[in-house]
């Protein structure tokens, strides 16, 4: 097969940032996305309706004249947000999600929740009205090992949460174990998770093996290639429950290739090459829609995409830049390690 045609893709989970930043990176995204699940994790993050309202339309007004995108926005869950504030946001239709960050998981997370019990009333008041909680899911208890945040993170915070809240719609974001993937594959009740494109092509040797690359540093970081095995498995395998969030997050050069280098990892412009790529390694094209452009909607209750997309796969590899440049300095393109031959025409 060289070509393919899908329904418009959506990303469930994108970092815009705000400023100059935001102007370079979202026509990267509009280019090929109609919607994405936007991040609230500026500084300071967007924590009401109000601060929502103001990001949406700050992230509209940097849109290009004539791209097609619509911003799904998102609440920062903080130990103080007003329950009736975020209800009301949604019944506005302002807000799809919310997202809890455990305090200190990841960058721009300081805010987030140290006690997830002084919560208890805003999820309840979620799983009341059908707003899904979008979760980074990683303890930050300094004893256990970064590897092991996300399994220690579902066995002692998210069960527990579930089974007091079993009609929580819950999205476990960016996995990257197999016991993340096992746990939405057999959990009763509303859950699903999303998948990195990055998460999906390197594993922990790619990071750190013949030197350390910044840019492949991210949270929750790449784990071992079982893992990594695990998490194409579930990507190709047709299972609504599993859909794609880029996690693309940019950070300048500089605050990447640092002393303390910033984690995460930027991939909007190619990612769509990627996975295909990937789809066809691992003998799936006919499943890269589903995973695109079909799961991502049904679970968030929005019709799919109506337009499509078209992939070709070429002869020679696509060339992408390896930066982009942005009115705060250049951003590292993902570097996927292979050469690229699927691209959307
Ligand atoms: C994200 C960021 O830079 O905002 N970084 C990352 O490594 N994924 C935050 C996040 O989603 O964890
Ligand atoms: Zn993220």
């Amino acid at each position: 097969m060289t070509r393919l045609t899908l329904r418009r893709p959506d990303d469930w989970h994108l970092h815009l940032r705000d400023g100059a930043m935001l102007e370079a990176v979202l026509p990267e995204t509009a280019r090929h996305f109609a919607r994405a699940i936007i991040m609230p994790n500026l500084v300071p993050p967007v924590v009401t309706g109000a601060d929502a309202a103001a990001y949406r339309d700050r992230i509209l007004a940097a849109l290009p004249e004539g791209m097609d995108f619509a911003p799904l926005m998102t609440l920062y869950l903080t130990e103080d947000t007003d329950p009736e504030d975020m209800a009301a946001a949604h019944a506005a239709g302002l807000v799809t999600a919310v997202k809890l960050y455990p305090a200190g998981a990841t960058t721009n997370s300081a805010s987030g929740v140290r006690d997830i019990a002084k919560v208890a009333s805003v999820l309840g008041k979620m799983a009341e009205i059908g707003l899904p909680l979008c979760i980074h899911g990683e303890v930050t208890t300094p004893e256990v090992d970064i590897f092991d945040r996300e399994k220690v993170f579902i066995d002692t915070v998210l069960e527990p949460l579930r089974h007091r809240l079993p009609e929580l719609k819950v999205t476990l974001e960016h996995i990257t174990t197999s016991d993340g993937i096992e746990y939405v594959t057999e959990a009763q009740g509303d859950i699903a998770g999303t998948i990195t494109t990055h998460h999906l092509m390197i594993n922990r040797n790619h990071m750190l093996v013949g030197g350390i690359r910044p840019h492949y540093y991210c949270l929750p970081v790449a784990k071992r290639s079982t893992h990594q095995q695990a998490l194409r498995r579930a990507a190709t395998s047709g299972n609504p429950r599993f859909f794609l969030g880029t996690d693309s997050a940019p950070h300048t050069d500089p605050n990447k290739e640092s002393e303390c280098g910033c984690a995460g990892v930027f991939s909007a412009t190619n990612t769509m090459s990627c996975l295909a790529h990937v789809f066809e390694e691992e003998g799936a094209l006919d499943k890269l829609e589903g995973f695109t452009s079909l799961f991502g909607p049904a679970r968030y209750g929005l019709p799919p995409n109506e337009a499509t997309i078209t992939l070709e796969k070429r002869a020679t590899a696509i060339p992408y830049p390896e930066k982009i440049d942005t009115g705060e300095g250049p951003v590292t393109l993902f570097d996927p390690g292979h050469p690229l031959y699927w691209v959307v025409v």
